[in-house]
Formats: structure tokens, sequence, C-alpha cells
């Protein structure tokens, strides 16, 4: 079985996330016991990921609100003074053990994009940042195209400007 068509939701109680498994135990029980919790608490926002005509969660991603040293950020010398620079953290990602492979991890990152942008617009956000928790999962940032910030391999962004330019038509394009 591969890549079905597939839906991506704010969590909610009508998700189905009893099935969901992960090797790495603590993405599994965040998911099970503490996304709605959090989200109630305006601590972070969990999306979903649901294949077609299921509330199955077969995978999903976190969005909170951070701020980042702006001396961390590579050529801070030429950016303005604001510090810590406004910033959106995309703190959990992952997908069922058994659907590894088929594209939700690259459709979950540019749901991600797409929320940053449009955060962005109620808000100043000048990146996106990742905490890799590994050489496994920072591989897989850095071939979606996250940057390092240089002080740890495993703390990577993506910068807004990057994500707009990806996100927005150059004007004068067609949509059709
Ligand atoms: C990392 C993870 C989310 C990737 O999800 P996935 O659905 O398997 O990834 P996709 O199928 O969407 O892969 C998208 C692209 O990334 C590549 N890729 C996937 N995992 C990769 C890895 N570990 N290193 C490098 N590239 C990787 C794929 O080859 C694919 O490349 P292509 O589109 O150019 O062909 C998933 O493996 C996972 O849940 N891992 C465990 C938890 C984890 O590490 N989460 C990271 C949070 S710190």
């Amino acid at each position: 079985m591969g890549k079905t068509s597939h839906l991506i939701s704010p969590l909610n109680h009508s998700h189905d996330v009893g099935a969901f498994a992960c090797h790495h135990k603590p993405l599994e029980t965040f998911l099970k016991r503490h996304a709605l919790k959090n989200a109630a608490n305006n601590l972070g926002r969990t999306y979903a990921l649901t294949e077609a005509g299921s509330q199955s969660v077969v995978g999903y991603y976190t969005l909170s609100a951070t701020g980042v040293s702006r001396g961390m950020i590579p050529g801070h010398e030429f950016l303005p003074r604001y510090d810590p620079m406004p910033a959106l953290l995309l703190g959990r990602l992952a997908v069922d053990d058994k659907r590894r492979g088929f594209g939700y991890g690259r459709s979950l990152v540019g749901h991600a994009f797409a929320r940053a942008w449009e955060a962005s617009l109620l808000a100043g956000i000048y990146l996106l940042a990742v905490d890799a928790k590994d050489e496994e999962a920072r591989a897989f940032y850095i071939h979606t195209g996250f940057v390092e910030f240089g002080d740890t391999p495993l703390h990577l962004f993506f910068p807004m400007s990057s994500i707009v330019s990806m996100l927005q038509p150059p004007m004068g394009s067609s949509q059709n």
C-alpha cells in the first residue's frame, strides 16, 4: 500500500489516535496523551494527517510561537535589531511506522509552511525553527530545505522569505 489521498487538519476529538505507532515512543505518547491538552491550553497546535475515508491519524506535526536569539541567525549583522527575532517552532513531526516513505512527511512539512505563512500575515514571523531529535531527523529536514543555525547540527530553520517565495507564484504568472 502507498500514499493515498489524504487530509491534514487541526487535531480534534473526532480523530482516532489509538493505532498510531512510532518507534520513537515520546512522539507516540505526545499525540495520544498531550496534544489535545496542549491545544486547549494554547501551548501548541497539532495538525493531523488522515487518509481518505478514515479518522485514524497516520502522521502529525505541531506548531507553537517562539523567539530566536538574533545572534544565532546566520548573517545576523545585517538584520534589524529585534532580539529575540519572532519565529514559529515546528516542535514535533512524526509519521506512523507503517506509513513511512509515502511522502506524508513532506506533505506535513508543506502544510506547516503554508500555516507559517498564514500566521506571518497576522503577526511577524521571521523564520520556522526545528530541533531535530537525532541525525536521521536532521537528514530529513536538510533534505526538505532547512538550514543550520550553526550552534548545534540539530538546530535548523527555514526563513519565512523562502517559504513565501516557494508558496507565492511570481507576479504576472498564471495560475491556470
Ligand atoms: C522523518 C519522517 C517524519 C519522514 O516522514 P516520511 O513520510 O517517511 O517522509 P517522506 O516519504 O515524505 O519523504 C520525503 C523526502 O524525504 C526523504 N527522506 C525521508 N526520510 C529521510 C531521512 N531520514 N533522511 C534523508 N531524507 C529522508 C525521502 O527520501 C523523500 O525524498 P524525495 O521526496 O526527494 O524522494 C518519518 O520518518 C518519521 O516520523 N520519523 C520518526 C520521527 C522523527 O524523526 N521525526 C522528526 C522530528 S524531530
